[in-house]
């Protein structure tokens, strides 16, 4: 007999290191996860009552595959607030911020053509990329000044062959940097001099502490594609609900993505997004407020114990530097979960640029953040 064998692109595709140091800090059961880049509060109640609401009035069926009317109108009113103006019909509702990533370079690259991606980067972007048998080309995102692009690099590789799409990440998972405006619009002119698309993931847009976060869209509406998700901004991150805001001419192609992968995102879920964009935004603030808060913790205690990096300016991830200790990151975090009881990301994870480096998810109460630094520090002197 004859058993089916497995392409082998996704076969050898890498895991993430975030999942494998997870599930083993799942089987210990009580260690301290500062892992997951998952809010640690629960989705305001009038979000989960405005879903009840619609799941009970009987919004269960497919709606149209760009999302329902009110949802493209509430994404579009929440952008033009934050200095965005885009109109409704160039809104695609997506599952979660990572199907807007998917479904914009599956529409803008062939396989065979090259992606630009931060480094370090979420590690996502890599995987889609395989998944669509795009090439990966990481630019590098230097410690100093601020994990910004290195501009003149930039440009060299963006002049490269087949180069399709640069993918810009700010406020940034994993480095935190918000990136200022001048870099913001530097990024998109080069984009512009080499003819690329820009797909602008801005899902941690409400997480600015300090500084502005920067919109890309503004710099050049028919070059960007902004990719925003109600996961993090409103803790929402099972509802699998995000949208994106693309150039008018770019719209029915990348929606051509959604329609036959997923068909629509979830109805109630559509719902509940249009309760979270165009209702009380107070959850917002108090959320940013806490983050902020456990940052100048975190900032703090790893500057006492000799492993501080920088000072995130957004987003809710800290580096903390174990190069001492070793230059295995994945191995060193395997280690923290059986021995000290921590669960972390490894930085070779998202690329050379985190070697050396360990990001500290700061979703997490405040008392557990002092206590697992204390234990990376004492694990790294030992
Ligand atoms: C940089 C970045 N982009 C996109 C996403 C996707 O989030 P979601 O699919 O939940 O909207 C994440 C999630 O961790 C992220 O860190």
């Amino acid at each position: 007999m004859i058993l089916p064998r497995p392409a082998a692109t996704i076969a050898a595709m890498p895991r993430s290191g975030i999942r494998e140091v997870m599930e083993l800090a799942m089987a210990r059961g009580d260690t301290l996860n500062l892992g997951f880049g998952e809010p640690d509060f629960d989705t305001p109640p009038h979000i989960v009552a405005a879903a009840d609401a619609a799941a009970r009035a009987g919004r269960t069926r497919y709606t149209a595959s760009r999302g329902v009317p009110e949802l493209r109108e509430a994404a579009a009113a929440s952008l033009a607030r934050r200095g965005v103006p885009v109109s409704a019909d160039r809104i695609v509702a997506t599952a979660g911020g990572v199907q807007g990533v998917l479904a914009t370079l599956a529409a803008l690259a062939e396989r065979g053509d090259a992606v630009l991606v931060p480094d370090p980067g979420w590690p996502n972007y890599a995987g889609i990329c395989t998944l669509l048998g795009l090439e990966v080309i990481r630019y590098p995102l230097p410690p100093a000044p601020g994990f910004e692009p290195d501009l003149e690099r930039l440009d060299a590789l963006a002049a490269r062959a087949r180069v399709r799409v640069m993918i810009t990440n700010t406020p940034s998972n994993p480095t935190g940097a918000v990136w200022r405006g001048e870099t913001v619009a530097a990024t998109v002119a080069i984009a512009a001099r080499h003819g690329l698309a820009v797909l602008s993931d801005e899902v941690y847009d409400e997480m600015a502490f300090d500084g502005e976060h920067v919109p890309s869209i503004p710099f050049d509406p028919d070059r960007v594609v902004a990719i925003h998700s109600l996961s993090k901004t409103y803790a929402m991150t099972g509802w699998r609900i995000a949208y994106l805001a693309a150039p008018a001419a770019l719209v029915p192609v990348i929606a051509k993505v959604p329609e036959v992968e997923i068909s629509c995102p979830t109805a109630p879920a559509q719902w509940a997004a249009v309760a979270a964009l165009s209702g009380p935004q107070d959850c917002v603030t108090e959320m940013r407020d806490a983050y902020r808060e456990r940052r100048d913790l975190a900032v703090r205690l790893l500057r006492d114990e000799g492993l501080f990096v920088a000072e995130p300016r957004g987003a809710f991830y800290i580096f903390a530097d174990v190069s001492a200790a070793t230059t295995d990151t994945l191995a060193f975090a395997k280690r923290l979960v059986t021995d000290h009881g921590v669960a972390c990301a490894p930085g070779d994870t998202f690329g050379p640029g985190g070697a050396g480096l360990l990001r500290l998810s700061l979703a997490a109460a405040p008392d557990v953040i002092a206590e697992a630094i204390g234990r990376i520090g004492a694990a790294v002197r030992a």
